[in-house]
């Protein structure tokens, strides 16, 4: 009898944990690196992109313009900047993955590195997914996102504290008028820099993700070996 009991309560000790466990494995991150997940696309509403999924869902493929009207690029090399073409925006297209509430993960598509950003407010593009990749995503106005490091912000210090209670600034993806990336530390969530429109796929890059995925050629045109190097950006 108490045997029976055990495993009715183990059963339902499993049932409750199961969905959790679900959703701290996101789709993302269980995808090998290179790997083609090959997501449902999802739409969302308005189909910009805005809205948090529930966890572990389809990434988004999105590009991200910024009000300084450049398109975020993930490179292979580790770098983060932006380009004002729109013809061959390959390096833009992303996948944006909800990892938490209200918390995104975004990864350039082609390069297959992760968006990230260092303590030292310096945005590169991560190898490997880690907590630097994880990034606030909220909506603003005009249908504008923005996105803030879920691990570095400005904190006040010690004996301000109390007064000073409003001075914590989150730290902002941001690409400035001339296309390069701001320290974090420097950003603010009013400035155009820090201002993402999330946009879904035309025609154009539909037919270059398809490219991408079935000619070798193709890909490996676009695709040149990361120079090791940079990727110690990070450490700056
Ligand atoms: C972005 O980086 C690439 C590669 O280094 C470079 O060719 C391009 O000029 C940069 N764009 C801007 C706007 O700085």
């Amino acid at each position: 009898m108490v045997i029976i009991w055990i495993f009715f309560f183990l059963s339902l000790l499993q049932e409750s944990w199961s969905p959790g466990l679900a959703a701290e494995v996101p789709q993302a991150l269980s995808c090998a690196k290179g790997q083609t997940c090959d997501p449902r696309l999802r739409r969302d509403a308005g189909g910009r992109g805005g809205v948090y999924e529930h966890l572990g869902g389809a990434p988004r493929r999105r590009k991200l313009y910024c009000a300084t009207k450049y398109h975020l690029q993930i490179h292979a090399s580790g770098k983060i900047n932006g380009t004002l073409e729109k013809n061959s925006l390959f390096l833009g297209i992303l996948e944006i993955t909800a990892v938490d509430v209200g918390i995104v993960a975004i990864k350039g598509l082609f390069s297959s590195r992760y968006l990230a950003m260092n303590k030292r407010g310096r945005l590169y593009a991560s190898e490997t997914y880690n907590a630097e990749c994880e990034f606030v995503e909220r909506i603003h106005e005009l249908g504008y996102n923005t996105y803030a490091s879920r691990l570095y912000r400005t904190v006040p210090s010690g004996a301000n504290n109390k007064r000073k209670a409003s001075a914590e600034r989150l730290w902002y993806v941001s690409i400035n008028g001339k296309g390069r990336p701001r320290r974090g530390f420097k950003t603010r969530r009013t400035q155009k820099s820090s201002l993402f429109l999330p946009r879904v796929l035309d025609n154009k890059d539909h037919e270059m993700v398809r490219l991408f995925h079935t000619n070798v050629k193709y890909r490996e045109s676009l695709l040149k070996p990361p120079n090791k190097n940079q990727r110690r950006r990070r450490g700056h």
